[in-house]
């Protein structure tokens, strides 16, 4: 989704924003821009499409001597992806770059028209630079405050002025923004791997403070009062933005998995102590939103066979869902970036009813890790294709090990420490995943059937595929089929059967055989060996594990679909990584 750079400094700011655009392309944008500020001129140039087309356009023009600049990735929301939304947006004396929604956007046009502004664009954006342009009379931090009372939703803003050359200003409510400390230069951004290259010191801006930027110095303020605030120092490096000879980021998240997973288990399988105890909980609700969620429905599985009351939903219908909670329940937040606005909005919900947040993410010092009551951190490094693989597996193994914590059983212990190596020799079998792929890239429709946890497994399957090969895919109970969507089989249809459960193994199993009565053509996935031509057969490990050998080999079909479909496949078509945004 939008991303936001700033800087101010002894350089000139295009190198460093251009950069800084580079490092935010993974989250998914459709139009980009950057402005540039002197005491004669502010200089905005912008463009649909790709950074590098932005980096053309930029090389042709001549550009203005300046030390401060913003700069901004667009993932439309208000208006088409064309360059007169892209931002940067200015009226008046005001530029800014925006990321969030304006949610009393066209009252504040409506009114401001009538007080004579002209506005250029669809956006809610610019009705904020109007806004700041009206309030300001030679003290931007006065303008930025009154301005910020008047606006409902979620913004991150980061703001320069025609009449102070020299600053730079940045304000946020709901929607992430950071400021990254360097020697005599300073950056604000929306996340800290555009600035990693510069500086890996940062500190996180409160709701609603103002900073004010120069090149000597920050000053952050709440309604007018100096506050300090922590410098932290990200641990965060910067290789885990480069590809390391894959092609794809995708390939290599999925590589990495076997090492991730070993890393995990070495931290927490005999020091179980160091995870949340979650047993004094009777119910539990896990919420998220897309493969978080579908992380989470492997998870009700794993609760559910130890006893516990557990409910699910994505985040999107919880927060609007009149819950009456009891004492004692705990609701798993399920997060990669920690920034997913209705993740967000879940936990918030939660959290002012007092009851208990446990937060599984990866960015540290996201909203979501900072504001739940427990965190556990999932260590993937930075997740760069906009389709999650190793931070959904990571995910799952946190469930699987607090699971364990409270309901401990003899047989998970060893197959937890033979798991890294078995999906290590799993992934290495790319012949097996690639003649798969061969099976699927040409069809128009593909479907997943299995049963409770193996259709959690389907979902993230299904998932996988249709986002990043574009060919539609549905994931069904095994059961459900016959009431209504087994019309849609004929001949050639491709099923994939996922069958890891031994309880309920057979049932699959004459499910799959009613897809094939109806000339489907079946892909077996599963862990015992069977009579099927098209089948890769995983190891089998202990139940609450088992997710962890089947998924990797699903995004592994779901990537070689893709790349022989020429598929955009890091950053598939109207996706973006981290939905901050309703
Ligand atoms: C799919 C995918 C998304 C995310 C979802 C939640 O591959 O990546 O469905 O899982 O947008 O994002 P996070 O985990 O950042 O809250």
């Amino acid at each position: 989704m939008c991303g936001i750079i700033g800087y101010i400094g002894n350089k000139h700011p295009k190198d460093v924003l251009l950069s800084g655009l580079k490092k935010l392309e993974y989250r998914g944008y459709d139009s980009s821009g950057i402005a540039l500020i002197n005491k004669d001129n502010t200089q905005i140039i912008k463009s649909v499409g790709k950074i590098s087309l932005l980096e053309d356009k930029i090389d042709k023009e001549k550009l203005i001597d300046s030390f401060v600049g913003i700069a901004h990735t667009r993932w439309a929301t208000h208006g088409e992806a064309n360059e007169i939304n892209a931002h940067p947006h200015r009226i008046g004396k005001i530029t800014l770059v925006h990321n969030g929604i304006i949610e009393n956007a066209d009252s504040i046009r409506n009114k401001l028209v009538k007080e004579g502004v002209v506005f250029n664009s669809e956006t809610d954006t610019e009705v904020i630079a109007a806004l700041i342009n009206k309030y300001y009379s030679g003290d931007m931090e006065e303008a930025i405050n009154k301005t910020i009372k008047d606006l409902k939703g979620s913004y991150a803003l980061s703001i320069i002025c025609d009449s102070e050359p020299d600053k730079l200003y940045a304000v946020r409510c709901e929607s992430p923004l950071l400021l990254g400390i360097g020697d005599n230069e300073y950056f604000v951004t929306s996340d800290i791997g555009a600035i990693l290259n510069y500086t890996k010191k940062y500190v996180l801006l409160g709701k609603d403070e103002v900073v004010s930027l120069s090149k000597s110095g920050y000053k952050i303020t709440k309604d007018g009062e100096v506050i300090n605030r922590e410098v932290f120092v990200s641990d965060l490096k910067n290789e885990d933005n480069d590809l390391f000879g894959y092609e794809h980021y995708m390939i290599k998240e999925i590589m990495e998995e076997p090492t991730l997973v070993n890393n995990l288990i070495k931290k927490y399988a005999n020091n179980l102590d160091k995870l949340p105890d979650i047993s004094k909980y009777k119910h539990i609700h896990i919420v998220g939103c897309g493969s978080a969620y579908y992380v989470g429905l492997v998870g009700k599985n794993f609760f559910e066979s130890d006893g516990i009351d557990v409910q699910i939903d994505v985040a999107s219908e919880y927060r609007y869902r009149n819950i009456k909670y009891s004492k004692n329940t705990l609701v798993i937040l399920i997060s990669q970036s920690g920034e997913t606005a209705d993740t967000i909005a879940a936990m918030r919900m939660a959290n002012e009813k007092e009851i208990d947040t446990l937060a599984i993410v990866n960015v540290d010092g996201s909203t979501i890790a900072r504001e739940s009551t427990y965190k556990v951190l999932i260590e993937a490094g930075r997740e760069v294709a906009v389709a999650t693989t190793k931070a959904y597996i990571l995910q799952v193994l946190i469930l699987s090990l607090l699971s364990y914590k409270t309901h401990p059983d003899k047989y998970y212990l060893d197959d937890l420490m033979r798991l890294p190596q078995q999906l290590k020799i799993l992934l290495d079998k790319t012949g097996f995943h690639k003649k798969m792929a061969d099976k699927v890239y040409k069809k128009k429709d593909v479907y997943f059937i299995g049963r409770l946890i193996d259709y959690a497994i389907c979902l993230e399957g299904s998932l996988k595929l249709k986002e990043i090969s574009y060919i539609h895919s549905e994931a069904y109970q095994a059961g459900e089929l016959k009431h209504g969507t087994i019309s849609l089989i004929n001949k050639g249809t491709v099923v994939f059967g996922i069958v890891t459960d031994d309880d309920i193994r057979d049932k699959t199993l004459s499910n799959l055989e009613e897809v094939i009565a109806r000339g489907a053509v079946p892909i077996y996935i599963g862990n015992r060996d069977e009579k099927y031509k098209n089948k890769i057969i995983v190891p089998k490990i202990h139940k609450k594990l088992q997710p962890l050998l089947v998924v990797p080999t699903l995004q592994l079909i779901a990537y070689y679909v893709a790349y022989k479909r020429g598929c955009n496949i890091d950053k598939p078509r109207n996706l973006a990584k981290s939905v901050t945004v309703e």
